[in-house]
């Protein structure tokens, strides 16, 4: 394979690619590395390479002439035109899939941008695909090209000793990171190794591995497992360590009280039978461990014991005839499996220590709001998600959510954390409680595709 890096400093990749395993695929033939300096195509005494931008702002801009005339020279005399590739912060995001499709391509032509980028014309006329490394700015294209050279270079064949290792690897079947890894001594500072890789039965151990590697990610990486459905065999592994997950141990908490209304005026909600049941449905659906439904009235509360209950007798019933509930096509099992799941609580304080009792630890408490607060740390929904991936198994979560017009000032501030806003376009905003649950749920927990 061929890579020609377009660069203004060719010396800052030698020492890495002199080193170890891309060294050797170099020395080996396997990967031909070469570097086009777009100061060589510059004509005038300077050998300038940079502009002012148009339109004012800082630094400077890559001009389009020498750059263009680098990429051109880079395919000059080759037999297929290359594949162009920019780096820069505003492409396609890098990941092992875009790895393996730049990899089967049979020249690579790597161009850097310096100072604030380079002049939108070349992206037009000499580019094919724009790849970002990821949400942050590097001082330099050189920086972002060395690891995409890294991740492709292992994929030609024959650069890794034993291609079978690029199987195993993260990511490597788009849908696990890799399961642990240990090697000697057997015991290290107090911590050993598993049994199972000790024992030397080989289908056991491919079998852990496959275990661990689903179990850590859909901890760390339950966005990689929602990129395709779950096999069966898969589905039971992972629900087998549905007690560590972070699910199992999250209540959604629906608040009547202290919540506002339109004018901002605290008050207390009535509660609705749709919001109990189909938060219900949702929080069963997620592998929630259940609902609080909070009213400090106590008429209220007997309304939502009342409604429970009648879905319970029509599930039994219904069940006693050996038929499904109508019309929704769920098993009435496990709708008045899911009410079940459905408590009622005095005040949010009351649902917290009730929660905590059971746990034996407080739960780390998220409020959801459609509107930015002040108060307690906003987290958006991948930095909750991995701050969830990353809380003690002990510890309970409770996802607390307003009715009426959301909740009260006083309410958000009991909390831990306030979850960002789901947002679609940006002039109105006003999800039911119902949609808001089942969005939240869904960008937390889900891992359907
Ligand atoms: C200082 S950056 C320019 C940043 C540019 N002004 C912006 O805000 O998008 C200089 C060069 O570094 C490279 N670069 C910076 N961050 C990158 C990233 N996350 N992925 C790929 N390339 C990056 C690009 O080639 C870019 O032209």
């Amino acid at each position: 394979m061929r890579i020609t890096v377009v660069t203004l400093f060719p010396e800052m990749f030698e020492s890495a690619l002199a080193a170890s395993l891309l060294g050797k695929a170099r020395a080996a033939g396997l990967l031909d590395i070469d570097f086009v300096n777009p100061r060589d195509f510059t004509t005038d005494r300077h050998r300038t390479v940079d502009d002012a931008p148009y339109g004012g702002g800082p630094g400077m801009v890559m001009k389009p002439d020498p750059l263009i005339a680098a990429i051109e020279s880079a395919a000059a005399g080759a037999a297929e035109s290359p594949h162009r590739v920019l780096l820069t912060p505003g492409g396609r995001r890098l990941d092992q899939s875009v790895v393996r499709e730049l990899a089967a391509r049979p020249h690579l032509v790597l161009v850097c941008g310096r100072y604030e980028g380079i002049d939108e014309r070349v992206s037009q006329l000499a580019i094919d695909e724009e790849i970002s490394l990821g949400d942050f700015v590097l001082s330099g294209g050189e920086m972002a090209a060395l690891p995409l050279i890294d991740a492709v270079a292992r994929l030609v064949p024959g650069v890794l000793g034993d291609l079978a290792s690029t199987h195993e690897e993260s990511f490597s079947d788009g849908l696990t990171l890799e399961y642990p890894q240990y090697t000697r001594p057997p015991e290290y500072r107090g911590l050993g190794v598993p049994d199972v890789l000790l024992a030397g039965h080989h289908e056991r151990v491919r079998s852990w591995r496959r275990h661990e590697a689903l179990r850590r990610t859909a901890l760390r990486r339950p966005d990689l497992l929602r990129r395709r459905s779950l096999a069966p065999d898969e589905l039971a592994l992972v629900q087998d360590d549905a007690a560590v997950l972070p699910a199992s141990r999250t209540y959604l908490l629906l608040a009547h009280h202290p919540v506002v209304d339109r004018t901002g005026a605290e008050v207390t909600s009535s509660v609705t039978n749709l919001d109990i049941h189909d938060l219900a449905r949702s929080a069963a659906t997620y592998g929630l461990a259940g609902t609080i439904a909070i009213t400090p009235i106590a008429l209220q509360r007997e309304k939502i014991a009342h409604i429970i209950e009648v879905w319970q007798e029509e599930a039994a019933a219904l069940a006693a005839h050996g038929r499904a509930a109508p019309a929704s096509g769920v098993p009435s099992g496990h709708r008045s499996h899911a009410l079940a799941a459905v408590e009622v609580r005095v005040s949010i304080e009351e649902a917290l220590a009730a929660i905590a009792s059971f746990h034996g630890a407080p739960p780390l408490l998220v409020a959801t709001s459609a509107r930015l607060h002040g108060g307690p740390p906003t987290l958006g929904f991948p930095e909750l998600r991995s701050l969830l991936a990353r809380t003690a198994p002990e510890r309970p979560v409770a996802l607390l959510l307003g009715t009426g017009h959301g909740l009260a000032e006083r309410a958000i501030s009991l909390a831990n954390y306030v979850l960002a806003p789901i947002s679609g376009q940006p002039t109105f905003n006003h999800l039911s409680v119902r949609s808001a649950a089942a969005i939240m749920l869904d960008r937390l927990f889900g891992t359907g595709a």
